[in-house]
């Protein structure tokens, strides 16, 4: 069968961007699960529907129409309906909306079939929070990576500025800590390590020495 790597972990434990140096050595194909719950919030918005309306939310999630177009950096493109929102999806009040519309069982049921199909040959590596525990339960590797909300909220920082775009380093931390207790207190996929996942404290690694663990774990 066709191997998957999952990586979980909560936001700003560097996730992203090991699952993408990860896709980039193996030459694998990268599942950013996050991605579609930001699409489902920004589709949402979108179509004026309210964040507490969970039978629309489900609706709008089945149906999301995103096109994940390879451009020519290492970057995907991402198309919702007909329009670019690459940049759109990644601002904080997306992903504070996100993990509001992520933490309904109908919302992660309309998404679950979506993000199986993204397993392909060679291998899939898989970015998320319930990778390992419910999408993936049977991935050949299971990471989970975690790191201090101090040092996870100076890396958004830090990300933030790097493109241009203003920020508050209190108010990053506040929002990261009230996403987390969102993301692990809910009662559907709550983010925790699977039984069996590698877990790695970055807050002292740097990207390079968490590649280089990840690739030797995935020789074994
Ligand atoms: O980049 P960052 O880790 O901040 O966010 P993300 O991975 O794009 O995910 C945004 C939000 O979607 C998270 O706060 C979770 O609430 C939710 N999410 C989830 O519930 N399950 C996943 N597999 C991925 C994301």
């Amino acid at each position: 069968s066709i191997p998957v790597i999952t990586v979980d972990g909560p936001s700003g434990s560097g996730k992203g961007t090991i699952c993408r140096l990860l896709a980039q050595r193996l030459g694998w194909h990268l599942l950013d699960s996050g991605a579609l719950y930001r699409l489902t919030a920004v589709a949402a918005r979108h179509h004026g529907i309210s964040l507490d309306d969970e039978e629309s939310l489900q609706v709008v999630a089945a149906h999301l129409d995103v096109q994940f177009l390879a451009g020519t950096t290492d970057d995907v493109k991402i198309v919702l309906e007909g329009e670019e929102v690459t940049d759109t999806i990644r601002t904080e009040a997306v992903g504070a909306d996100a993990s509001v519309v992520a933490a309904m069982a109908p919302v992660r049921q309309a998404l679950l079939q979506r993000q199986r199909d993204f397993v392909a040959a060679p291998g899939l590596i898989a970015d998320g929070r319930d990778m390992g525990t419910v999408i993936f339960p049977e991935a050949c590797l299971k990471v989970y990576l975690d790191a201090s909300a101090e040092e996870r909220g100076s890396r958004r920082y830090k990300q933030l500025i790097s493109k241009g775009l203003s920020a508050s380093l209190e108010d990053i931390v506040l929002d990261l800590k009230a996403r987390d207790a969102r993301d692990m207190n809910r009662s559907v996929s709550p983010l925790k390590p699977a039984p069996d996942a590698v877990i790695l404290d970055t807050t002292k690694m740097t990207i390079e020495e968490v590649l280089e663990v990840v690739l030797d774990e995935a020789k074994h």
